[in-house]
């Protein structure tokens, strides 16, 4: 039995019949092919113009020609997934990659369209086929094949987009989008004609525009290409005049292309990743900071640390500037942040993007999976991270050949000894220096937690350094002077119990508030989550701290000589508005440090689970006691004890 059909599938005596575009006359090459077993494997007809890879053994092969007429989209293939549409990834890097891998999650069919037989995604995806993204032909037979078209690079032939949305294929994003992303001149333009805040942008065609531009925006200037850029290889920065000549060499010169941006003298470069589904609807992931190395992306860190205000606006600037575009998908945004608290917008990707990878761990929903529900028309997934901090990290080559995959790998091997760690690795079958071949996402309690285990990963000692096994503090156990300590210390005996890490500290309002200033301040940023003060003599170090930290303060009322610890109680309840600090009874440390532990376990249901022991554990003794005493009646119980 054969099947005919313009995508692979399976037939009872394990033939089938492929169909793909001959280059020379465009029509379809059909080649009958035999199946065996289950493993991958890749074939091309006879010119080489189109083939498919198949997860199966090929056998055996026979091509024919059949006009290209019959080669339209067929809604034959029996899907059962999340979806029934077949989604069509022009490109097949890692990005379709991540894409294909989500998409299995839900039982989605991806096809990838990419030039490269062994191309990141080919081994995922549920078909492969072997063609040229800017190649009309090529796109346009494989959108046929698919129930919507979307994209992992936005380098594609538009013009044959633009004419497969007449004919009704589904682009999404549109294709009008895609054009206006793929040069990024008419995307300033585009954006600025949208009331976006961008750097000042202006086209240069010679030499004297060029220079015109330079007395106008000043050095450094950046010059880039219009088109085909990314990973910084259409950028070129001229420091002075005397570098301008060089740089417009460097990018291929003025025929190329080539537009000047205004320096963006950015304290931070920020990055929004904004899904919009096919109603309209809008789901923004949490801000991140991207750190870019030549030009590179580098480390991305989720959340961004950045006020709270600065994310509403770079949110808001994300938001307009998707609303601007057609078509549903993830769109990822990236901006500058500004000495002068000004958020500046970089570019727009119309895809899944590198400063998304760390979604995979980080978030409730995935950009990749994210971006199939846009696509397909499903419901938004929530975009909110599911723990609070992740760092990712870029595997770029650090040499060609054989020699930097050993580095590479000995880098995964280190990564794997991370706790908290996962490691993508593309496949891609070359090395080459600065090239992306994988990230590493860390996850963790906080930033200060993931930025020491990348950093220990980072560091050439053989060892992973032992700083990985110390647990960052979650709790800061602080007094103003060592007196407190007798008091202070049974907070830190239940926080061992509960297993929780903990500092404790000498912190005095009055005789170090400098040290205080600093330690209110930046404890959150260092881990901590839940501070116990000591509220000794004038009661100042709690409420003090309280009016420096965003963290919940708990205070510890320590009995003085004079007053009994009562003027500290007080002192605690008479706090401002605004400036919360909790308090327990006078010298019950141990109070301070449940609470502590009910605080975090909102973040830690292990910590809940042994919380609920703890108090169960309490029941049972009193219990116990109780079912004593019943038995030796009250003078023998005295007597036990
Ligand atoms: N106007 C500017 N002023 C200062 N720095 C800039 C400017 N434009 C770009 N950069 C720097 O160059 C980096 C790369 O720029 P851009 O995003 O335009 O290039 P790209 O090739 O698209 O990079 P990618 O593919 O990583 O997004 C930016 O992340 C930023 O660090
Ligand atoms: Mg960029």
């Amino acid at each position: 039995m054969l099947l005919r059909c313009p995508f692979v599938t399976s037939c009872g005596d394990r033939r089938y019949l492929l169909s793909g575009l001959d280059s020379k006359t465009h029509h379809t090459a059909t080649l009958e092919i035999q199946v065996l077993g289950v493993a991958m494997k890749s074939f091309k007809s006879g010119n080489g113009a189109s083939s498919v890879q198949l997860k199966n053994h090929i056998t055996c092969c026979r091509s024919s020609k059949e006009d290209s007429s019959s080669s339209v989209r067929q809604d034959e293939i029996s899907v059962h997934g999340v979806s029934n549409k077949v989604v069509g990834v022009l490109g097949g890097g890692q990005l379709g990659q991540m894409l294909c891998q989500a998409a299995s999650q839900m039982g989605i069919k991806v096809m990838v369209s990419d030039p490269l037989e062994n191309c990141p995604a080919s081994a995922l995806a549920y078909g492969h086929v072997v063609g040229r993204f800017d190649d009309s032909a090529a796109v346009e037979e494989f959108a046929k094949r698919c129930g919507v078209l979307t994209f992992e690079i936005e380098h594609v032939d538009v013009a044959a987009l633009e004419k497969l949305e007449q004919e009704g294929v589904d682009c999404q994003p549109k294709a009008s989008t895609i054009r206006i992303i793929q040069d990024k001149y008419l995307q300033k333009i585009h954006f600025s004609q949208h009331g976006i805040p961008m750097p000042e942008f202006r086209e240069i065609n010679d030499e004297e525009s060029a220079r015109e531009a330079g007395d106008s925006f000043g050095y450094p200037l950046m010059i880039k290409s219009k088109r085909l850029a990314y990973d910084g290889r259409g950028n070129a920065v001229a420091h002075t005049k005397e570098d301008l000549s060089s740089c417009v060499a460097a990018l291929g010169g003025y025929g190329h292309g080539l537009y000047v941006e205004k320096w963006a003298p950015f304290v931070a470069e920020l990055a929004v990743i904004v899904a919009r589904g096919r109603d309209g609807s809008l789901s923004c992931y949490p801000v991140i900071e991207t750190i870019h190395k030549d030009n590179i992306c580098h480390i991305v860190k989720a959340p961004a640390e950045i006020p709270w205000k600065i994310k509403e606006l770079a949110t808001d600037v994300a938001q307009r500037a998707v609303r601007s575009l057609d078509g549903a998908g993830v769109f990822a945004v990236e901006l500058f942040l500004t000495k002068d608290e000004q958020i500046l917008l970089n570019e727009v990707a119309p895809r899944p993007h590198n400063s998304g990878h760390q979604t995979i761990e980080s978030c409730y929903t995935s950009q990749y999976e994210q971006h199939l529900r846009a696509v397909l028309g499903l419901p938004l997934g929530d975009s909110s991270m599911k723990i609070p901090a992740a760092i990712m990290y870029n595997l770029l080559g650090e040499e060609e050949g054989e020699q930097g995959f050993a580095l590479a790998h000995q880098l995964i091997g280190r990564a794997l000894n991370v706790p908290g760690a996962s490691v993508h690795w593309y496949n891609k079958p070359e090395i080459r220096k600065q090239r992306k071949m994988g990230h590493i996402t860390i996850v963790g309690p906080s930033m200060v937690n993931v930025e020491n285990k990348l950093k220990s990963l980072l560091s050439k000692e053989d060892k992973i350094s032992d700083g990985l096994s110390q647990a960052t503090p979650l709790v800061g156990i602080i007094m103003g002077s060592d007196s407190d300590l007798p008091i202070m210390k049974e907070a830190a005996k239940v926080l061992d119990i509960f297993g929780v890490p903990y500092e404790v500290r000498i912190v005095s309002a009055h005789r170090t508030p400098e040290l205080m200033n600093v330690y209110a301040k930046s404890a959150h940023k260092r881990g901590i989550q839940v501070i116990i003060a000591g509220a000794g003599g004038a009661a100042h170090l709690p409420g003090m701290v309280a009016s420096e930290t965003p963290l919940p303060v708990v205070a510890v009322p320590i009995r003085g000589s004079q007053l009994g610890g009562l003027d500290s109680v007080l002192s605690m309840l008479q706090m401002p508005r605004g400036i919360p600090t909790a308090t327990v009874g006078i010298n019950n440390a141990e109070n301070a440090a449940l609470l502590a532990v009910r605080t975090l376990a909102i973040l830690y249901p292990e910590m809940q689970a042994r919380m609920i022991q703890y108090q169960q554990d309490m029941t049972d003794d009193v219990l116990r006691k109780g079912d004593k005493l019943m038995d030796l009646g009250w003078e023998g119980y005295l007597d036990s004890r």
